[in-house]
């Protein structure tokens, strides 16, 4: 028994924010955002929606493009570290949205590894066959974590979902996922806030260490790929489509030449999109499949990096 997409689905909310917009907020500039990072806009949620919104909008596309039903999901992950509230979980609010019953639905925090993460957990239930049909979301509204006064971190975020079926069958589809978490790292990247005493103790906002989170990234993605393709018997020039989690350009662009894939195999989404966390890659992914770049048999390769730190692959044959 193996387990394959057989559906994907993605959502941006309306609201663009543009580089030029945020010079009107902070002391920037499109210049500045664009040669450090490569984003150009991001998109916004508005005040009234929440991460289970979103991941609503993305799930019904992916359940749509899979052809499956609320009575067929009988999994439900999402990877957020945005959630709607402490809990119940984002996956339960989803599940009462979409009218699934009765399935077991939790969520994921693993940050901007957070998608890899799930659909490493959603493979492990679909593959042994204890679910059919498993949907795998990445959604979340970084505009709430972030210090809008703060430059060195408001211009690299936006807010958005990402949603996959899973499902079971006779074709390997996930080949491999490779997961590694260090939380020795855990000050790097960091909202180090909580709720106690009915108030929020600490800073609720986004606390980064950008230049080590930048070494460390591109670092641990070599690694994992290569670790990926070793355990498969392949070799980095096999890959058909590297989606990397979109955090910044010349991160993407490192990973990608340290592990010898051409920029035309990389698909980008992180000069739209900012850097939607674990929404990055579902958001990629349903880009290139609905563009028609993913084909039937290409070998694709997701990985991400995020705070914890965690990082992680999955190699699949689509
Ligand atoms: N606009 C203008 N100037 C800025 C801005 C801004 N938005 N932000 C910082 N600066 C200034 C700094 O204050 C500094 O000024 P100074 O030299 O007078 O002190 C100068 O620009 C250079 O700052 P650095 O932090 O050294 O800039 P750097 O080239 O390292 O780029 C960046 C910063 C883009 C954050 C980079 O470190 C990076 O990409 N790190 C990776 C972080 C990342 O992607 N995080 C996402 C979350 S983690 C994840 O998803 C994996």
């Amino acid at each position: 028994m193996f387990s394959r997409i057989t559906g994907t689905g993605s959502y941006l909310p309306e609201k663009i924010l543009t580089n030029q917009d945020l010079e009107k907020l902070v002391e920037t500039s499109d210049e500045w955002i664009r040669s450090r990072t490569g984003i150009t806009q991001r998109h916004i949620a508005s005040e009234n929606q929440s991460a289970s919104d979103l991941a609503l909008n993305a799930s019904q596309k992916a359940m749509e493009a899979a052809g499956v039903t609320s009575k067929d999901i009988d999994l439900i992950i999402v990877a957020t570290t945005t959630p709607d509230m402490v809990f119940p979980s984002t996956a339960c609010i989803l599940q009462d949205k979409l009218g699934v019953e009765n399935c077991p639905a939790f969520d994921v925090q693993a940050v901007c590894s957070g998608f890899v993460y799930a659909l490493a957990t959603a493979d492990m239930f679909v593959s042994s066959g204890k679910c059919r049909n498993a949907l795998v979301v990445g959604s979340e509204i970084y505009s709430k974590i972030l210090d809008w006064n703060d430059r060195t971190t408001c211009v690299l975020f936006g807010d958005g979902a990402g949603a996959v079926v899973l499902s079971q069958s006779e074709e390997p589809g996930i080949l491999s996922s490779h997961l590694h978490a260090s939380g020795s790292y855990r000050d790097v990247l960091s909202v180090p806030g909580n709720i106690s005493g009915g108030a929020i103790q600490g800073n609720p906002y986004i606390n980064m260490d950008g230049g080590t989170v930048f070494k460390f990234a591109v670092k641990v993605l070599e690694d994992v790929v290569h670790e990926a393709v070793e355990k498969n018997n392949m070799q980095t020039s096999d890959i058909d489509w590297l989606i990397p989690h979109q955090a910044n350009i010349r991160i993407i662009r490192s990973t990608a030449q340290k592990l010898g894939i051409p920029l035309d195999k990389v698909v980008v989404t992180v000069d739209k999109h900012g850097n939607t966390s674990a929404a990055s890659i579902p958001l990629a992914l349903d880009l290139a499949v609905r563009d028609r770049r993913i084909h039937k048999d290409q070998l694709v390769m997701l990985e991400g990096v995020g705070g914890g730190f965690t990082w992680g692959a999955v190699l699949l044959r689509w």
